[in-house]
């Protein structure tokens, strides 16, 4: 049996730029999937689809066991959406943004008073509640889109990117949010660019990249594929960083990378804490001095960069967006979207947001 989030082949082009090139998935009841992907990868897109806001050219999808393209009236009942960017009334102030979409879900006036400032307190907007939105900060618009995607507890959630640009502490709590909400049963498709999110909430990880879902695994499953353990060292003396690099090359299981602005070194090893001892002695005898050195399980930036030859934060100086398979190892950082991508995003924004809002209205 399909799960609550079933995709099949969805395939959407936007002039000759292949934004999903094929992408299924299938997420079980009351889990999280985190879609991990950097700039221009097809997070969005493919939430816009699941989400009924967009028609792909090919494929199929289901959420809640519904046909999204035969009957997206019937998905929206089932959805709640945050996407990438805010879609709050800016007139309105927080309270009565979040009371107006408890009335559009018909709960009486008093319910939606009292969930709505339920809400307020849980996303720390409780001072800020009766201020207008547009006098709220980024981060405040972004927690007070995501109080109002939780008003009604829909059994299948969207988020888009929903922690990019809340700080660490705001980060955290809706961490807590998410795993409370799916320790209720909420299926939750989650994107985002940091690793560690991934890491953190999802019980599953689809690693995409220009359109195709290119790995797919528990966090675990995705770091064993990098092969074990790392040490890291960092010199004291930038002249000694070859040095190093030499040393670690004897102990490794594969290519001593080095990261040059920051005098660190790194290198897949197997053996463990024994081996880091032999590590040190060696760079002692050798006179190199450093500053720091350790131990460390890959991280899933590891994973990334092992499976698409760059990182999963797009540098914006490097990228020169010319688009070619990633998966045969580009060289250094590179995407889809390069400056002018960026720019183009930005555009986007008014469109999404007004298409946020539509779904909003269709669902309640
Ligand atoms: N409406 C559109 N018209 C033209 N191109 C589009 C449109 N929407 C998306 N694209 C392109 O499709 C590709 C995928 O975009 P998408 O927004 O899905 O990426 P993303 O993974 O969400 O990226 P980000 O991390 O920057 O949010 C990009 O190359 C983008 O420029
Ligand atoms: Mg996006």
């Amino acid at each position: 049996m399909p799960g609550a989030i079933y995709a099949e082949g969805l395939v959407k082009t936007f002039g000759d730029v292949r934004a999903l090139d094929g992408v299924d998935l299938d997420v079980p009841e009351g889990t999280v999937l985190g879609m991990l992907g950097p700039n221009g990868a097809g997070k969005t897109t493919a939430v816009r689809v699941l989400t009924t806001l967009l028609k792909p050219d090919r494929g199929r999808a289901e959420v809640a066991g519904i046909d999204v393209l035969r009957k997206p009236n019937e998905v929206r009942r089932s959805i709640g959406l945050s996407g990438q960017f805010a879609a709050v009334d800016e007139y309105l102030t927080g309270r009565e943004n979040l009371q107006m979409v408890g009335q559009l879900y018909q709960m009486s006036g008093r319910a939606a008073k009292a969930r709505a400032g339920e809400l307020l307190e849980r996303f720390h907007l409780t001072d800020a509640a009766d201020r207008p939105a547009k006098t709220y900060s980024g981060g405040m618009r972004r927690r007070l889109d995501l109080a109002a995607a939780l008003v009604v507890s829909p059994p299948v959630m969207f988020m888009d990117e929903p922690t990019t640009g809340l700080d660490p502490r705001n980060r955290q709590q809706l961490w807590e949010v998410i795993r409370e909400l799916v320790a209720g049963g909420t299926t939750l498709l989650l994107t985002t660019q940091y690793l560690e999110e991934a890491d953190h909430l999802a019980h599953d990880i689809a690693v995409v990249d220009h359109g195709r879902v290119i790995a797919r695994g528990t966090s675990d499953q995705l770091k064993a594929r990098t092969g074990g353990e790392r040490v890291e060292l960092v010199v004291h003396e930038r002249e000694h960083i070859a040095a190093a690099q030499q040393v670690l090359r004897g102990f490794g299981k594969g290519e001593a990378t080095i990261e040059e602005h920051i005098r660190k070194v790194t290198v897949p090893v197997t053996g463990g804490a024994k081996l880091l001892a032999e590590v040190i002695r060696e760079l002692d005898s050798r006179g190199i001095e450093i500053d720091d050195i350790g131990l460390r399980r890959p991280t899933l930036d590891d994973v990334f960069i092992s499976l698409t030859g760059h990182a999963a934060e797009i540098d914006e100086e490097a990228a020169d967006g010319d688009g070619e398979d990633a998966t045969k190892g580009a060289k250094g950082a590179k995407g889809k979207t390069g400056k002018a991508g960026r720019t183009g995003k930005k555009n986007a924004e008014g469109t999404e947001s007004a298409e946020g809002a539509a779904a909003k209205e269709g669902t309640k």
